[in-house]
């Protein structure tokens, strides 16, 4: 093993906490690790009866499919994605409320705690039901077809299930744009997916303030000729919102026109269930198109096996619907297993520090899965915050979006699952659709830090990321690669099936390339070492360096910019911008400071906004002019002795400058 994963060596394997059992409200789905190999063993073996029988016993069909896997066997075969269960006709929306409502009308699907504790409420599967179908007419009534996109600028609301389950009633794609985007983002989106009708709250509330969603939106509709109609459901009643009589429809009296019922409109197994926007090495944002059935059936099957979630439980993810954490784990995977499921509108810090333990605690949440960048805020706080509750409910204890440290592990097991619950590093992408290196609850062994092992039907590979050749020995570290198609991974990027071969199926021929590095240890767990392209990862929010140095450009001083992420405490990583500007005696350096970020936070929104400026008289430049931001990375490590070669610079005097900014800045 390479120096720099060496230590991985010398972790030990924990096993699962004894105390799950003692939780455990009836049986677990998997007796043991080696059950789980076997059932392993089998999905790689032969996908297509693995995943037939699978899909057959846990979605339901208004027409069964005839083939489970085309083309059959293993393999990316002709270099394409492979579909699954074929012929099959089904509807997303029927296997997420109606089956539950007819047997269990009573039961809970949602939980809602809203920003201000106190004022949330549940929702039946009966009356989730009852709102799907009734959003489901209007959007109808509104000239929505099977096939057409509809955009999502919604909070963390009932009303974002209601309306993406309604979408999906009908046949209709969603396509969410996460509400912290800027207008020019939620614009680009719109456009992108020709969205015709924009679904959306008059404003939102967040850690105690609102939020002018309406008028973001209508900021954005400025340039999208084509949306005829935006569907505002009132959150706050604010009477000062814009509001646009031709176009603009209120929610709540569109929704009481129409009957507690429709029929599902079934839909292809891989017709299109939904689009969702995500950053790349390149600055244009790629729609990821997700089918119905593949998807379904990994949110459902993860869900299950990797949270252990029956139907009786409470299953909290503290994610936002508009990344795949929340439509995987929040809306899709709860619902389709008939559990109860926490929409929560707030900030883990309002109104204080003990919020998400509030929840854990009023509703016996038994599954909580959040991002490290969470727990190392909470961690920080104290542990005061977490001892007094009682959450003793939990059973699993989920971790995504980034890599989680050993010490903030050890803090979330002993504070938070008192050695009792489980907790699951879960690695997955947008792209895959559900996890596909996991733990799974009560089962695997785990060490901090590492997702562990495979998930059914995924057969990771660690490749030489220059020849691309597969590392077969146990001990091995390079790129990460999947060799088989899976059912929930994405099939394209909407409207452009080439970018998907370029950027997921051509890099290495025979794989799916995930864009991250990987190490496997001697005890042949996995380790996820962080992004090989231009992506950078903060607080979870997958941003593309590319996309901020385009946003900077808009900027009229600005006449160059690269931009890196550096390591922060708190997020994880930081994004740092190295600025050129056209002039250059500047009279006030923190006034244009301020007016970059600004920039950002408007053409992106506030979540990208760099935490560090430099302006720089030039960036270090290969001869052919590209610009090399390895160098950059390593100056703002502070690791000049590491440059490596710099000879291939236009100008190598350059990085003595850069060094110099630096240390005066940071
Ligand atoms: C990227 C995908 C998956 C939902 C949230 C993010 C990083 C994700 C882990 C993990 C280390 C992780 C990877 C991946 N990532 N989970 N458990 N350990 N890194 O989805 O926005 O599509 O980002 O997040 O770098 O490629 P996303």
């Amino acid at each position: 093993m390479p120096e720099s994963t060496d230590h991985l060596t010398h972790v030990e394997a924990i096993k699962p906490p004894a105390g799950f059992l003692e939780r455990h409200p009836s049986t677990p789905f998997l007796a043991d690790f080696e059950e789980y190999k076997k059932l392993y063993r089998q999905s790689i073996d032969d996908p297509e009866t693995f995943f037939g029988n699978m899909a057959r016993e846990h979605l339901s069909w208004s027409k069964p499919f005839d083939q489970a896997r085309y083309p059959p066997g293993t393999g990316f075969q002709n270099g394409d994605a492979a579909a699954w269960f074929l012929g099959g006709e089904l509807n997303a929306s029927y296997n997420c409320v109606d089956r539950h409502a007819i047997a269990n009308p009573d039961k809970p699907a949602i939980v809602y705690e809203a920003d201000e504790p106190g004022e949330g409420r549940v929702i039946s599967y009966g009356e989730l039901l009852k709102e799907v179908c009734q959003i489901a007419q209007v959007l109808t009534a509104l000239g929505v077809k099977k096939g057409d996109t509809v955009a999502v600028y919604l909070p963390m609301i009932p009303e974002a299930l209601v309306t993406l389950l309604a979408i999906a009633r009908i046949g209709a794609v969603h396509s969410v744009v996460f509400a912290g985007f800027s207008s020019g983002s939620l614009r680009d989106r719109i456009n992108d997916a020709n969205s015709k009708v924009v679904i959306t709250t008059d404003e939102s509330k967040r850690g105690g303030k609102a939020i002018e969603t309406k008028k973001i939106v209508d900021e954005a509709l400025k340039s999208c000729p084509q949306v005829h109609n935006v569907l505002v459901f009132k959150r706050t009643g604010n009477q000062h919102i814009p509001w646009t009589d031709s176009r603009d429809l209120w929610w709540h009296e569109e929704k009481q026109r129409y009957p507690p019922y429709v029929a599902p409109t079934p839909v292809q197994a891989e017709d299109t269930l939904f689009l969702l926007y995500t950053s790349g090495s390149t600055g244009k944002p790629k729609g990821i198109q997700h089918t119905t059935a593949g998807y379904l059936l990994g949110a459902l099957l993860t869900t299950k096996y990797v949270f252990d979630v029956h139907p009786q439980d409470v299953l909290f993810t503290a994610g936002d619907v508009g990344w795949i954490t929340g439509h995987s784990y929040v809306v899709y995977g709860p619902l389709l297993n008939g559990a109860t499921t926490v929409v929560f509108e707030g900030t883990p810090a309002y109104p204080n520090y003990s919020r998400y333990w509030d929840v854990v605690d009023q509703h016996k949440v038994t599954q909580f899965y959040v991002a490290p960048t969470a727990l190392r805020l909470l961690k920080r706080a104290g542990s005061s915050h977490v001892e007094k509750h009682d959450l003793s409910s939990l059973r699993a204890l989920g971790s995504v979006g980034e890599p989680i440290a050993p010490e903030v592990w050890e803090w979330y097991n002993e504070h938070v699952g008192r050695g009792k619950a489980h907790i699951c590093d879960t690695y997955w992408q947008t792209e895959t659709g559900s996890h596909i290196i996991t733990p799974l609850a009560g089962v695997t062994s785990t060490k901090p830090g590492s997702a562990s092992f495979p998930f059914f039907g995924i057969d990771p590979v660690i490749l030489d990321p220059t020849t691309g050749e597969e590392l077969t020995s146990t001990v091995a570290e390079g790129v990460l690669a999947v060799r088989s198609p899976w059912p929930s991974m994405a099939r394209s990027v909407w409207g452009d099936y080439n970018r998907f071969l370029d950027t997921y199926l051509r890099p290495y021929p025979g794989f799916y390339f995930t864009g991250d590095g990987a190490a496997r240890d001697k005890d042949g767990f996995f380790w996820i070492l962080g992004r090989v392209d231009d992506v950078v990862n903060v607080s979870g929010h997958r941003l593309s360096t590319a996309e901020i140095e385009s946003a900077l450009i808009e900027h009229p001083l600005v006449a160059e910019s690269a931009v890196v992420g550096f390591p922060d405490e708190l997020t994880g990583s930081a994004v740092a911008a190295f600025v050129s500007l056209k002039h250059k005696n500047l009279e006030d350096v923190a006034e244009t400071k301020k007016e970059l970020v600004i920039t950002v936070r408007k053409e992106i929104g506030p979540f990208a906004a760099p935490k560090l400026i430099l302006l720089v008289n030039d960036l270090p430049k290969t001869r052919s002019g590209k610009i090399m931001r390895r160098i950059l990375r390593k100056i703002l490590a502070h690791e000049e002795d590491q440059l490596g070669d710099i000879s291939t610079l236009s100008d190598p005097t350059v990085v003595k400058h850069l060094i110099q900014v630096v240390h005066e800045n940071f």
